[in-house]
């Protein structure tokens, strides 16, 4: 299954002002995330998910959806998404304008009930409409396979389990398929065997990985799915993030370790790392922290000691 040949070029995600804040308890002014937003379009980032149209009960950081959306000086060229989980949050999206809604399923019943209170088979009932009025609409729909690589509830997932999901969402008719560690716990020999299974179903201009680095394993799976050809990863400016409902989960793998990574092996990106790293030292400064990015943090130290 493994290339010999890494891709030239590799297209980031920054999920940071959705996946990255909705999981901050202190709240973030709408102005913070538009200018976060704003910061990583000129950082070069050409997809950016921008906010989830989710139950403010259950996610009161992303109840400014709908400012957030309409604040934003779109660039073109851009793809701006929003997490919807049914109609009523599609709804939302089609108003605010996003180019690409994301749906997100999970190949694990606990998961699937704390997260989105129904199961695997219900919340694939919930997309189908949420998928077809996104087609309607010209809108691309992209689907998150949550804990892939392991639940918090009910532990070990199977490669079976996920397949299945995959497959259900294909059914219905989503554009792409995220494979999402939600919690962080994926080792490369696991993560290549689930991603060499989903490219069975899977176009790999239509797959990503979505690695959050509770373990620090973030930036060796990345590379595991860059020997197969994976060319598309989702990263969280800052290493901001986690979920709310898979507690002790870290943030997504850090934009900034990604780049560099990229940039070392001579992969191209279109993003810029100085600008990035500003991005992310922005966002940290507004959570009052440091950036959860070693090369953030190491670059940070080099403009001083070079100042
Ligand atoms: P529910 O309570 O079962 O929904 O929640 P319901 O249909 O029974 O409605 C209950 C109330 O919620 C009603 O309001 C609805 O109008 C409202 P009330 O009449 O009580 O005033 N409601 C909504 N409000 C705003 N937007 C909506 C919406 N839908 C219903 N879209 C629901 C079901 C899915 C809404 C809820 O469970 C929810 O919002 N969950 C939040 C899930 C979430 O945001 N999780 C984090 C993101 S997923 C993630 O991080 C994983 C990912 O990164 C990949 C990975 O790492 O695995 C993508
Ligand atoms: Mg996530």
């Amino acid at each position: 299954m493994t290339n010999n040949t890494l891709p030239s070029h590799v297209t980031l995600l920054d999920v940071g002002p959705r996946d990255g804040l909705q999981n901050e308890a202190q709240p973030v002014d709408a102005r913070d995330k538009i200018e976060l937003v704003h910061r990583l379009q000129a950082a070069g980032l050409s997809q950016i998910e921008v906010t989830s149209y989710v139950s403010p009960k259950w996610v009161p950081q992303m109840a400014d959806n709908a400012q957030v959306m309409a604040g934003i000086t779109r660039q073109r060229g851009v793809r701006y998404s929003a997490l919807t989980p049914n109609m009523k949050g599609f709804e939302g999206a089609l108003v605010g304008q996003a180019d690409e809604v994301a749906i997100f399923a999970a190949a694990s019943e606990a998961f699937s009930q704390r997260n989105i209170n129904c199961s695997v088979a219900e919340s694939i009932e919930r997309f189908k409409p949420v998928v077809a009025a996104a087609r309607a609409n010209g809108m691309r729909v992209r689907a998150a396979v949550s804990c892939a690589l392991g639940c918090p509830y009910q532990g070990e997932v199977t490669v079976g389990a996920v397949v299945d999901v995959i497959q259900r969402l294909i059914d219905i008719g989503v554009d792409h398929i995220g494979v999402a560690d939600t919690i962080g716990v994926g080792t490369a020999g696991r993560v290549k065997a689930v991603m060499a299974a989903a490219l069975k179903h899977v176009p790999v201009a239509e797959l990503s990985g979505h690695f959050h680095d509770t373990y620090g394993q973030a930036l060796t799976n990345i590379y595991a799915c860059l020997e197969l050809g994976i060319h598309t990863f989702d990263t969280s400016v800052a290493g901001l993030g986690g979920c709310p409902y898979a507690k002790g989960a870290t943030g997504n793998v850090a934009t900034e370790d990604v780049v560099y990574l990229l940039n070392g092996l001579g992969i191209t990106t279109g993003i810029d790392l100085d600008k990035l790293v500003d991005a992310g030292a922005f966002i940290s400064g507004v959570l009052g922290r440091k950036p959860v990015s070693r090369v953030s943090n190491a670059l940070l130290a080099k403009r001083i000691q070079t100042n």
